[in-house]
Formats: structure tokens, C-alpha cells, sequence
């Protein structure tokens, strides 16, 4: 099937976090929406054919987890990643942030340390904090217009008595790397040498762009494997995250008891009706959205890319190697914390996230969500070109 990514969709009065709350929480109801990360983008024929057929049945009482949603997942992640999977070790959640706090729960006491490499997607942060547990931050370095992994802290980090739990974003959420196989055999080496549990959030994995390629941290040694804890789902691929459901997978059989007896405790597993059907028809009948969605996208990053290098030279885009979310560095313009997202967000009218909400690495960067049609992305710079020639003109008469 042929999918329309240009075709704009009015999202308002949708309950539509990304554009009903933007107000409250960006700060601007009258910014254009391009923070939280869904897309304007319709989701997939077969999607959308299942959950009405789930919903023309009429009855929503509780569901339970099928045998299709392991086949599913195993057939995906074999498909995409060349990792073949076992069903006993897929384990389902009603998302992967509930993932990072069961898994503290389950396996570090309070006052622990979990390791983070900022700037990162900020509720890795929060499940540490909120769990009164201790990040430890391993910040990210950033080079040469690029980011790479400061491997020297890593382990000092990971020796730490304390250190109990690594959470990894791979593809990483703002800076959009792809981490390459060197990059995760030296975190997988290091976590087991100092017994810390590693989470791999790969939600983005199906996203790659420009030739690069996803690895699953825990398909490249079954050592790898038995001490990690890896996080998939459909909901970024193919904008079904309102429905609640990922797939984590776990080979380890005392991890998997931790996290499943936690979950348990929680009482934090009952999936809503409508997320077994979607997931299940998007991996198993969505392969073709995916493959039109990526180039659409790979095309919205040169677009995005064209425009700052030719008109607005001092905001740079950090390259992106995957997902649709876009790490613009504006160092150059000497903006950073609120005076960056006020420029953004009050006088660009773009709402943006934060770059400083990634951690404090992130006071001179924003992170723009291109996950949109291309004349929504337009629509965004050009918003951002008019507030940027005042600011230059500012600038010059200084
Ligand atoms: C890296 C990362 N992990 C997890 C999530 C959200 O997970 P879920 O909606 O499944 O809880 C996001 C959403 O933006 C994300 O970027």
C-alpha cells in the first residue's frame, strides 16, 4: 500500500497531548506543536482496520495476553534485527517507561546509583529520582559536531559499589546516535564486569537512517544477553503509543521473575483492548509503512539540515544516524535556558523541547520533532527564520 506522509491531519480537540496540552505543558498554546515524541503522521491501514474491528465487537472487558503477541515480536525482531528470540523470554508492558521503574523497583535498594549517559530522554532521570534511588551521570561528550561515549567515567561509574542498573538509549534520544558495535561491546563488557544490570531502551531501533544500522546490545553474546533487559515496541515505527504496548525482552529467567513479580506488586499490568490488536497488526502486516515512512523522513532531516545551513547558519543540526528527533545545537547564538526556549517557543511560536530538560548538558540545544508532513516541518523554520533575521539584526547593532 501507498502511504500519503505529506497529507496534513488536524490533530486538535483529539485529546492530543502534543497539540490540546501544548500550553500547559510547553508553555504556549499558540506554538506549533513539535516537542513529544509521536508523530502527525496516520498510522497504518491494517492499524486501523484492527482496532475496529476490536471496537465493533462491543465488549471491552479484560484482556489477556495472546501467543500472537510473542509470535509477532519474535518474527519482528528476527525481520528487522537479525536477533532470533525465544518466546519465554518476551515479557509484555503497557510501555517502556514503566519498564525503568519496576526494574528499580525490583532490582536496586534506595540510595543506589543508576548510570545515564545525558543528555537523555528525561524519564530515565525521573525513574531514578522518583524511586529515590542516585544518577549517575555519564555525560555524553560532545565533539566535533558529534557525540560519543566517555568509556574512562563509564567504568569508573559502573565500579562503584552503588552502581546497580545501567539504562541505555539505543538509538539515542535526543543526540540521535545509532550506537555501533565497538560502542556496545565496551558497555556490555564493563556492565558485566562490574555486575550492573543493563536496560536497553531500542523503542527507536526501527528508525534508522542514511545507511546505519540498529544492533541489539543482547544479540551480540549470550553473556550480553543473560545480563540485559531490552525495550521494543511498535508505538514510535508506526504512532500507535496512545495504545499502550511493548514487547520487553528478557533472557535471563531471574530477571524476568524480578521484573514480572514487580509488575505483579504493582499491580501494573492489565493491558487496555485495543494495544494487543494494533501491535500485533503492525508487526506483522506494517513492514511496507515503515519502509516509505524511513526515505520520507531520511528526506524531512536533509530538508531540515538545507534550511539551517543556508539561512540560519548559527542554529546547527547535530546529524542524526536515527529517530525522527532532531538535537539542534545553538551554541552559536549565545541563548541557553529559558532565554533559548522563550526565543523558541514566545517568539518563534515553535514548540520545542527544552534541550536543559535532557539534563543540564542540554542548556544550548533543543530537540524538534520532524516527525511531521514536510509542510509542517516548512511552516516551523520559517517560523524560526523570521524571529532569527531580528535576532541577528540584534545582534549587528551591538
Ligand atoms: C527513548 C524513549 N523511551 C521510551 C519512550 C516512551 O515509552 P512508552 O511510551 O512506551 O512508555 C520514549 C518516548 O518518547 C522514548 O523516546
Amino acid at each position: 500500500m501507498k502511504y500519503n506522509f505529506d497529507e496534513v491531519i488536524n490533530r486538535k480537540n483529539t485529546q492530543s497531548s502534543k497539540w490540546d496540552n501544548v500550553g500547559a505543558r510547553v508553555g504556549n498554546s499558540n506554538a506549533l506543536p513539535m516537542w513529544v515524541a509521536d508523530t502527525d503522521f496516520r498510522c497504518p491501514q491494517p492499524v486501523v482496520d484492527a482496532v475496529k474491528a476490536r471496537a465493533e465487537h462491543m465488549i471491552y472487558g479484560y484482556p489477556y495476553t495472546v501467543q500472537e503477541f510473542k509470535e509477532a515480536t519474535i518474527n519482528w525482531i528476527k525481520k528487522r534485527h537479525g536477533w532470533e528470540i525465544k518466546p519465554d523470554w518476551i515479557v509484555f508492558a503497557t510501555g517502556i517507561v514503566p519498564v525503568f521503574n519496576t526494574m528499580i523497583q525490583a532490582f536496586t535498594e534506595v540510595g543506589d546509583e543508576v548510570i545515564i549517559q545525558r543528555p537523555v530522554y528525561h524519564p530515565f532521570g525521573f525513574s531514578i529520582v522518583d524511586n529515590d534511588r542516585v544518577i549517575s551521570d555519564n555525560s555524553l561528550i560532545y565533539e566535533n559536531d558529534q557525540y560519543r561515549i566517555d568509556f574512562e567515567d563509564l567504568e569508573r561509574r559502573a565500579a562503584s559499589p552503588k552502581a546497580k542498573l545501567m539504562i541505555l538509549c539505543n538509538p539515542h534520544n535526543p543526540v540521535g546516535r545509532v550506537w555501533t558495535k565497538e560502542d556496545l561491546l565496551k558497555i556490555s563488557e564493563i556492565c558485566l564486569r562490574y555486575n550492573v544490570i543493563l536496560i536497553s531502551d531500542e523503542i527507536h531501533s526501527d528508525l534508522i537512517f542514511f545507511g546505519n544500522k540498529h544492533i541489539p546490545v543482547a544479540s551480540l553474546d549470550e553473556r550480553y544477553a543473560m545480563n540485559t533487559v531490552s525495550c521494543y515496541a511498535p508505538s514510535k515505527t508506526f504512532n500507535i503509543a496512545g495504545l499502550r504496548g511493548s514487547g520487553i525482552v528478557v533472557p535471563n529467567p531471574k530477571l524476568r521473575k524480578g521484573l514480572e513479580e514487580q509488575f505483579k506488586k504493582n499491580r501494573s499490568i492489565q493491558q487496555n483492548v485495543f494495544a494487543l490488536p494494533a501491535y500485533i497488526a503492525a508487526y506483522n502486516e506494517c513492514e511496507d509503512y515503515l519502509e516509505q515512512l524511513v526515505p520520507y523522513l531520511e528526506n524531512n532531516v536533509d530538508f531540515l539540515e538545507h534550511f539551517l545551513k543556508t539561512k540560519m547558519p548559527k542554529i546547527k543540526l547535530v546529524k542524526p544516524e536515527g529517530t525522527y528527533l532532531m538535537w539542534l545545537d545553538c551554541c552559536e547564538m549565545g541563548l541557553s535556558g529559558d532565554a533559548l526556549a522563550d526565543f523558541f517557543i514566545n517568539k518563534c511560536l515553535v514548540a520545542v523541547n527544552r534541550g536543559d530538560g535532557f539534563g543540564p548538558e542540554g542548556a544550548n540545544f533543543v530537540r524538534l520533532n520532524i516527525g511531521c508532513p514536510q509542510a509542517t516541518l516548512a511552516q516551523g523554520l520559517c517560523q524560526i527564520l523570521e524571529q532569527y533575521k531580528i535576532w541577528e539584526k540584534s545582534q549587528a547593532v551591538q
